[in-house]
């Protein structure tokens, strides 16, 4: 049923969540797995903990996109590395831009037909049940797309 199946990932619970679910269906259908965090612009990524101490410590020098570069690689690896460990194929997406446009142009681009996003994210307003990205990748997702609560 699914072959293509895409993962938003923005280090939230709710997304972590997605991720389980869209490993089972993997499994389920011998599909492939496309995770994707789209950096938003500078200054919004957290960055992975302990990085900075060790850069500081080591002298590393990172231009401020390198640096962001590694922190979404960071959101994107955690994820992956449970679903290598079942045994599945994972390709690894860093984009930069609005994080639906940018969803929603890998999914086309990567031939999804499937995307598993989380309801919500890291971001903050309390009651709502969709956020700002999950709602508008279900407005403009060119296949199924399920929201994980
Ligand atoms: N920058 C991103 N890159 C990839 N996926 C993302 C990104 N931001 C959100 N997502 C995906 O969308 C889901 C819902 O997050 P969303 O940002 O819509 O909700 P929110 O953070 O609670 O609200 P808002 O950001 O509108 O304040 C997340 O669980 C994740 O799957
Ligand atoms: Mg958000």
């Amino acid at each position: 049923m699914f072959k293509n199946i895409l993962v938003p990932v923005d280090g939230s619970a709710n997304a972590h969540k997605a991720v389980e679910l869209a490993g089972d269906l993997a499994r389920h259908y011998g599909a492939q797995i496309a995770l994707v965090h789209v950096l938003r612009r500078a200054g919004d990524v957290v960055a992975p903990e302990g990085l900075e101490g060790y850069m500081a410590s080591e002298h590393v020098r990172l231009t401020e996109q390198d640096f962001l570069r590694l922190a979404a690689t960071e959101i994107v690896d955690r994820e992956a590395a449970a679903l290598e460990a079942m045994g599945l194929a994972v390709e690894r997406l860093v984009e930069i831009g609005d994080p639906a446009t940018e969803i929603v142009g890998a999914a086309k681009r990567h031939g999804a037909d499937l995307i598993v996003i989380g309801s919500r994210g890291r971001g903050g307003v309390v009651g709502l049940l969709l956020g700002s990205v999950s709602g508008k990748v279900a407005q403009l997702a060119p296949c199924t797309c399920i929201t994980v609560r």
